[in-house]
């Protein structure tokens, strides 16, 4: 094969999650199952598309609940479960601890030089989190610069790509400016030290909790990836539906009902069809319909419980893919590191 035709070196990828508890299928839909196939992602020839880093973002849970951490470990634990549940494979992706990464501290307070105040202040995230958050004091340091150490995750792996939904794009885009402007201080000729990372923009299908409003923690109206079949089962059968359709013999209209948001999410179009039909002609009832929903949920969770009941009966195994993880993203960050440290003088020679 000549050197045009070989496929392109991987193309990195990298993305991370707080550890702020069990996942649930908004997690799922909205990040954690576009990681899987982009790890499992390939070439024509077979060799995998994409080099890929996935890690548990640590220090950035530690942003706004800093003053209790005592839930963190546990978090971290749920989280790993979860991921290696929806299939993340540590023998196609570098999975690790953030705080296993010291380059991701080192980096995060070098960038911090070059950053201007008004660009972290700017940042959308900044004012409304504080607002959100008021039972928080986020009058901190560390928390506006949460886009620097975000940047520091992305910069320090070199990475091509990274996955997000569009609550974290302009993330992202302060992280590309800080690396121009990394670039431009401390890049000689016009040899980039860190290249600028893109968006990958994960599409999130809408994805309502059982109470109707969008699927959040926060609202208690969640189906957690780790939830048991009866558990799923009688969630949805309590979820709101079109408040018009009243008695079994009223029609209703799934347009406006949040149950057949999620069928369209987890139904087969044969099933989606059966239940417009069969709604507005009032030929089925809520319970049935939710039960034939509850199918397909329960259908897309079987595999993940499965591989993490396994996890869970060796734990032993879940910890060694955090260690292994660690080994090789210190050993990546490292490389860029050097690099670093020379552009900033921080070298010896
Ligand atoms: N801020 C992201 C979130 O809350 C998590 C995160 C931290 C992240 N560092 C990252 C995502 C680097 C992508 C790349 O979802
Ligand atoms: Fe919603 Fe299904 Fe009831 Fe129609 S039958 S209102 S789609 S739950």
């Amino acid at each position: 094969m000549s050197e045009e035709t070989r496929h392109p070196a991987p193309r990195r990828v990298l993305s991370g999650m707080r550890p702020t508890g069990k996942l649930h299928l908004g997690n799922y839909m909205g990040a954690l199952k576009n990681w899987v196939e982009l790890q499992n992602a390939t070439n024509d020839d077979g060799t995998a598309k994409y080099e890929c880093y996935f890690f548990i973002a640590d220090f950035h849970a530690l942003t706004t609940d800093y003053a209790e951490p005592s839930e963190l470990p546990a978090n971290v634990k749920d989280v790993l479960l979860d991921f290696l549940a929806a299939g993340l494979d540590t023998k196609r992706s570098t999975i690790f601890l953030q705080s296993e990464v010291p380059a991701h501290a080192e980096l995060s307070l070098l960038l911090g030089m070059i950053t201007p105040l008004g660009w972290l202040e700017r940042v959308p995230t900044y004012k409304d989190q504080q607002e959100q958050l008021k039972e928080k004091d986020l009058a901190t340091y560390g928390f506006l610069g949460y886009p620097v150490m975000m940047s520091a995750d992305i910069l320090v792996y070199q990475t091509d790509f990274v996955p997000v939904g569009l609550d974290q794009a302009a993330h992202v885009e302060i992280t590309r400016e800080i690396a121009r402007r990394f670039n431009h201080i401390y890049g000689e000729d016009d040899r980039e030290i860190l290249p600028e990372p893109k968006v990958l923009l994960t599409p999130s299908p809408k994805l309502p909790g059982t109470d109707g409003r969008k699927m959040s923690k926060s609202y208690g109206n969640t189906i957690l990836l780790s939830d048991p079949e009866p558990e799923v089962r009688a969630k949805l059968k309590t979820m709101v539906t079109d408040p018009a359709r009243i008695r079994r013999t009223d029609a209703g209209n799934p347009e406006i009902c949040p149950v057949f948001d999620l069928h369209k999410v987890f139904s087969s179009g044969e099933t989606q069809a059966e239940v417009r039909a069969g709604c507005t002609s009032a030929g089925i009832g809520c319970i049935q319909c939710k039960g034939w929903l509850a199918d397909g949920v329960v259908k897309e969770l079987a595999p993940m419980q499965e591989r993490r009941r396994y996890f869970e009966a060796h734990p032993d195994e879940a910890n060694a893919i955090l260690d292994e993880g660690a080994v090789r993203a210190n050993a990546r960050a490292e490389q860029t590191m050097r690099e670093v440290r020379t552009a900033m003088r921080l070298a010896r020679r």
